[in-house]
């Protein structure tokens, strides 16, 4: 495992590039098993869990051309189905994406549960429910999963949550199924739109996507594509955050302003200076930072993948801030690093209490998943001196060039 060392306490400026969506570019590899041609995705985020899918690809006997690394060339003709096993399914969440996918296409999967960040139970039983509803049996044991159907039928599936992976699964296994399937309560995050133009433009015929009520017209063929990723709102609103903590005039470019909406609107509520422009939103420094009230929620809501490292912004605001996690179990996990650091918390249940403003002292403090570790960044960055972030390979999975994109403001970051 890598450790992060930050020298803190910098006052960072200048321009940073936001790079594609992680939660995007890791439903949109896997969707490319469905295609029967070639498929050219660009903007591909260059990070671990990329990595991690490219290796299940090539296992599956796919082509896949990563020369430039944000530009990936898939060509799934002659994939052989084979059983994916423990080690290739644990290194990331979004394995399940193959689930989907490889049954969309060959109506049969063998697989090893997927892994991912501890934030909490994550069980996919509303993607099995799903997969069930348009014909599949589900079969296997506790560590392993077998999908197999004669045939895949469009019907109506009423999610019970809005879930991401759930709302993209199905789709993948609907876009090839006969007839029309129809997806309520569905997942209403950028990405699901981002994933269903994928589909769109290789011949899929999908409406809705970005709304609660997704419908899938199955079709047989679908063909080449070239697509683009959407920058990642988490990445940008990690920049965001991190140029409030520690900014003079940050600019964080390539961004899409809508989709942080929910966190450019609270962090106005805490006095931050930020100026919104089309692609792009500049933050100045901003002093008396004012406590606020944060639940997490579906989208638009504000974004669980943020509070955490939000968190480490509330530690200098005057007064007592609230967080209500609603969405996963245990992800208050970077809160007990930051009070190794001097910092002011009560945990209860799946509500924090943060109360400011406190220096942080430094500390050598440990990633326990991905966004935990990217707060930490962020209190490292606040921090006078160096402070050791252990585990730094969880923030490997998800932030590109994270030591060159800080350094380039005036950052002192290294990776060890
Ligand atoms: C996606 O996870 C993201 N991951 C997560 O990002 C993000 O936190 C989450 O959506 C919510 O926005 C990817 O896109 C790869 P869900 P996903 O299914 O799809 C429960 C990050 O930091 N649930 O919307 O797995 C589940 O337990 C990561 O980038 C079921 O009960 O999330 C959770 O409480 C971490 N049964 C809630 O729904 C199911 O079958 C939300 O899960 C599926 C989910």
């Amino acid at each position: 495992m890598h450790k992060i060392i930050i020298n803190g306490g910098k006052k960072l400026n200048g321009e940073i590039n936001i790079s594609g969506a992680k939660n995007s570019a890791v439903a949109l590899i896997p969707a490319s098993i469905l295609c029967d041609e070639e498929v050219l995705i660009t903007n591909v985020p260059d990070i671990s869990d990329v990595d991690a899918l490219e290796e299940i690809l090539i296992y599956l006997n796919a082509k896949i051309d990563r020369k430039n690394k944000n530009e990936v060339v898939i060509s799934s003709e002659e994939v052989n189905n084979k059983p994916i096993n423990d080690t290739m399914a644990k290194r990331l969440r979004a394995s399940y994406y193959f689930m989907g996918a490889l049954l969309g296409k060959y109506k049969h999967v063998e697989m090893s549960f997927p892994g991912g960040c501890s934030i909490g139970k994550r069980p996919i039983d509303l993607h099995l429910k799903g997969f069930k509803a348009l014909g599949a049996d589900i079969l296997g044991n506790d560590e392993n999963i077998i999908l197999d159907a004669k045939e895949l039928k469009g019907t109506t599936i009423d999610l019970d949550f809005a879930s991401v992976g759930a709302t993209i699964n199905i789709m993948f296994a609907a876009v090839k199924a006969e007839g029309t399937t129809i997806i309520n309560n569905a997942a209403k995050e950028p990405e699901i739109i981002n994933v269903a133009d994928f589909l769109n433009e290789m011949g899929a015929k999908i409406t809705g996507a970005g709304t609660s009520k997704i419908t899938i017209e199955g079709v047989d063929h679908l063909h080449s594509c070239k697509h683009y990723v959407i920058p990642d709102r988490i990445e940008a609103g990690t920049y965001i955050i991190i140029a409030s903590a520690c900014g003079e005039k940050v600019t964080i470019k390539n961004i899409i302003p809508e989709h942080i909406a929910s966190l450019l609107k609270k962090l106005k509520e805490m006095n931050v200076k930020i100026d919104v422009n089309e692609n792009e939103v500049t933050v100045y420094e901003s002093d008396n930072i004012k406590p606020v009230y944060i639940k997490t929620e579906v989208y638009p809501g504000f974004p669980t993948d943020l509070q955490q490292v939000l968190a480490s912004l509330l530690v200098k605001s005057y007064g007592k801030s609230i967080i209500e996690e609603t969405i996963w179990e245990n992800r208050f996990l970077n809160l007990y690093e930051l009070e190794k650091m001097g910092a002011k918390i009560s945990v209860k249940d799946k509500i924090a209490t943060i109360e400011g403003p406190t220096v942080l002292k430094n500390a050598e403090i440990n990633a326990t998943d991905l966004r935990a570790g990217a707060g930490l960044v962020v209190a490292a960055l606040e921090t006078n001196g160096i402070t050791i972030i252990n585990n730094a390979d969880y923030i490997l999975r998800g932030y590109e060039n994270i030591v060159e994109k800080l350094n380039n403001l005036g950052a002192d970051v290294k990776l060890q």
